[in-house]
């Protein structure tokens, strides 16, 4: 198979994996024009219509169209009535938007460790956690695979909690056939640029609750509305979703089954109860002791040298270990709440430990970015001749 393209051998892709994103066309030229020549920038006609349409995509009854995913989750956490000092349940493996959202509304973040099978939150670890200031859990629907949700849900009854799905990652991604956003009390979703349905930036929250719903439009009203710019944008971007869907889950099947020959990379196990699976990132598992103890890290060079651009996700350490949380600073910006009945006095993420999400992120997830799986599936085949390309020449990786 060659000298490794790392050193010096020739790539096995010639040219780009995958797709350009976004994908645009006509239609977004047409329905952005159209807005921008009637003046209604920012009125409410599209804007509820998206509402509408994503909530029902989702099964979803009510919707809140919203600037972007951030202020989502400020709009729900204020929604569900969490307080200055209340404790919000996070995964500690997700981005950090999760739990600065908490910091926001002067709620405390409490970041708990993953499952090792799925990179989801761990519902033990949830469990675990819940202090009598627990007011809220927010499962991320990582990369775009649901969070099981049947035992979160059945944690947060027992316990009177709410639950706010996460879904920045997972656009029409199913648990047991129901989208996700409609399956805890209330739901975030964000269209920044590089997500699955995007219109560069915005966000929406989802309910079935028209309690909640009305108090997320109200917190809504504080200037976290989205423009009919971007909501002209995001109906034509709706209107791909589906194909674009079925051509990643072919390409993925196809990958699957070619990785069961390849020792050392591991898909994620999927879930019966994931009926639907569309993602953001395709995370996957990197086996040093498969590759001779070659460090993930030397293995992604490797593949990247290959012409395959594969990361750690969209983060790369647990967010208790990045900057608003490591230093505090942030807190102290915005004078936020630093006490939390889990911790002693103030508090200290230094001393949160996540066993489960350190060890994935220093040695194992590998992921590969949504755009390279809308190609054809001879992209794929690519993707796996790299794999065993770089796990015939372990030795040169060691080197
Ligand atoms: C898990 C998660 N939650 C929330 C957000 C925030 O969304 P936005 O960038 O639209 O504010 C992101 C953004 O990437 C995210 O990945």
């Amino acid at each position: 198979m060659g000298v490794l393209a790392l050193n010096g051998g020739e790539p096995v892709v010639k040219s780009t994996l995958g797709k350009r994103w976004p994908i645009f066309g006509e239609s977004e030229e047409k329905a952005l024009l159209e807005v921008l020549h009637s003046g209604e920038w920012n009125c409410r006609d599209k804007v509820a219509e998206v509402g509408e349409a994503f909530a029902a995509y989702q099964d979803a009854k009510y919707a809140v169209p919203l600037a972007n995913g951030t202020v989502a989750l400020q709009c729900v956490l204020k929604a569900a009535g969490v307080n200055a000092g209340d404790e919000v349940i996070v995964p500690a493996l997700t981005f950090v938007a999760t739990a600065t959202s908490v910091v926001l509304v002067n709620a405390v973040p409490v970041m708990v460790d993953i499952d090792p099978l799925t990179y989801n939150i761990s519902p033990e670890a949830v469990e675990a956690a819940i202090t009598p200031r627990t007011k809220a859990i927010i499962p991320v629907h990582n990369g775009g695979y649901p969070a099981d949700m049947d035992a979160i849900m059945e944690i947060a009854d027992r316990h009177g909690l709410r639950v706010i799905e996460d879904c920045a990652h997972a656009h029409g991604s199913q648990w047991r056939g129901k989208g996700v956003g409609s399956i805890g009390h209330l739901g975030t979703f964000s269209f920044q640029i590089g997500k699955t349905l995007t219109c560069g930036e915005g966000g929406m929250v989802l309910t079935n609750d028209q309690e909640l719903a009305e108090n997320a439009a109200r917190f809504a009203n504080l200037n976290m509305r989205m423009t009919n710019l971007q909501a002209a944008l995001l109906l034509c971007q709706l209107e791909r979703l589906d194909a674009q869907v079925e051509t990643r889950e072919q390409n993925t099947a196809h990958l699957v089954a070619g990785m069961k020959a390849i020792k050392g990379v591991d898909p994620i196990p999927r879930d019966d109860r994931v009926t639907r699976w569309c993602f953001y990132y395709w995370d996957f598992r990197y086996i040093p002791d498969e590759f001779e103890g070659v460090p993930r890290s030397r293995f992604l060079e490797a593949l990247n040298a290959e012409g395959v651009p594969g990361g750690v996700g969209a983060h790369g350490q647990p967010i208790y270990q990045e900057g608003p949380f490591a230093d505090m600073d942030f807190f102290d910006q915005l004078g936020s709440a630093r006490k939390g009945s889990l911790y002693e006095e103030e508090i200290d993420y230094s001393k949160v430990y996540c066993p489960n999400a350190e060890r994935v992120y220093a040695e194992e997830v590998c992921s590969l970015t949504h755009a390279l799986f809308l190609g054809g599936v001879d992209d794929m085949e690519h993707i796996l001749e790299a794999f065993h390309k770089i796990r015939n020449n372990t030795d040169e990786l060691k080197q």
